[in-house]
């Protein structure tokens, strides 16, 4: 969208965005944001899944305005991840979210080679978690003594897989590619039901990689439909046909942005999880909807231009509504920028509160609308 084309409420946006995030910066500096419980960010040791986000919105807000508020903290939160990747056991499969916010994004900008460096290491720790006999890359680490996940894949995975795309491409070594190909052939396989739903845990046995079940995890139940999984899904599934134009990607992305999409309330925020018996509370998770407006709007780009309405036009309205119904704009004692995601319910965290992958998403999909150069996970 050129800069005339804009639409009022997209600039608007934007500039609330800038704003609220250089006073966040002033508190935040090159800290680890999570969740906002009443209005403050709560902040994470830098081994949590979520420290890439917060540096990944400063580096797209850098990439438009040039402005080294941005870039300072967003390189100082990438030194802080050192002592996480030398120390690596902290580390689980979402070393694709933190590298590719933080390394790639430094790298993809300004061309450093200690940032490239630090993202190669990244993915080489990301491609050792792969199962071979399973063809699945393996998501945690024991939570606690004794407990025993090595054969747990989750479809969150699949937006992990661009660190090992970037890493084939960047060194001509096709083996994580091949790694990326074959972990997303088993979410073909294993995650993605007839229906365009979506399985969150999926079991292996880690010696015969032979498959075993399915866990609820972060939605209700194994059977059930938890929304940002779907989201994660239908990004991931669409990331690897933009990386490796293989046609299975893309039809079943479009399967699960389907699911999506028919699924939705009035306001295009889904429930937490899309199938919820009547008892249970139906919290809204606008992460979701913001990783689902981003990931439709590289799909609008990659299906059928006859079709590409179908995926860009909902995207668009979901980015409005988060704006206009859930954009914390009005609460200047609110750090959020978008109300009401929902963590992790089965466990009781972070409910009905801004989280910071939240707002990454919604941001990078108003980056998206306003014509973005450069989108990291590409
Ligand atoms: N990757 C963990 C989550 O989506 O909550």
């Amino acid at each position: 969208m050129s800069q005339t084309e804009r639409p009022e409420w997209l600039e608007t946006a934007w500039k609330r965005v800038k704003d609220k995030t250089l006073r966040n910066v002033q508190r935040i500096g090159a800290g680890f944001p999570h969740a906002s419980v009443n209005g403050v960010y709560q902040l994470e040791e830098p081994h949590w899944w979520t420290a890439g986000f917060w540096p990944g919105m400063l580096w797209l807000l850098y990439d438009e305005s040039g402005d080294e508020r941005f870039r300072l903290p967003a390189e100082q939160c990438e030194a802080r991840l050192d002592a996480v990747l030398d120390g690596f056991v902290r580390l689980d499969h979402d070393l694709g979210f933190m590298w590719t916010l933080t390394s790639v994004a430094s790298y993809k900008l300004l061309g450093g080679e200690a940032s490239k460096l630090r993202a190669l290491k990244a993915a080489n720790y990301l491609a050792a978690r792969f199962n071979a006999q399973g063809r699945y890359i393996r998501a945690w680490n024991p939570w606690r003594e004794g407990e025993d996940n090595a054969g747990w894949a989750i479809i969150d995975c699949a937006m992990n897989t661009p660190l090992l795309y970037w890493a084939s491409r960047t060194t001509g070594d096709p083996r994580y590619r091949h790694i990326a190909e074959a972990h997303m052939d088993t979410v073909l396989d294993r995650f993605v039901r007839p229906d365009g739903s979506v399985h969150h845990i999926v079991t292996f046995d880690p010696q015969t990689g032979a498959h075993t079940g399915s866990l609820g995890g972060q939605g209700h139940a194994p059977e059930s439909a938890w929304s940002r999984g779907t989201a994660w899904a239908l990004y991931g599934l669409t990331l690897s046909y933009h990386h490796t134009g293989k046609q299975a990607y893309l039809d079943a992305a479009k399967r699960v942005a389907h699911f999506f999409l028919s699924n939705l309330p009035d306001d295009l925020v889904p429930p937490w999880d899309f199938r919820l018996p009547p008892d249970v509370p139906k919290h809204r998770d606008s992460s979701a909807a913001a990783i689902a407006a981003s990931g439709l709007l590289l799909l609008s780009r990659k299906a059928n231009p006859l079709e590409a309405h179908v995926y860009r036009e909902p995207a668009v309205r979901m980015l409005e509504s988060l704006d206009s119904r859930y954009g914390a704009w009005d609460d200047p004692e609110e750090e959020g920028l978008i109300r009401e995601g929902t963590s992790h319910y089965p466990e009781g965290k972070n409910i009905g509160v801004p989280l910071i992958y939240g707002d990454y998403f919604f941001v990078e999909g108003l980056a998206r609308l306003r014509g973005a150069k450069t989108i990291f996970w590409e």
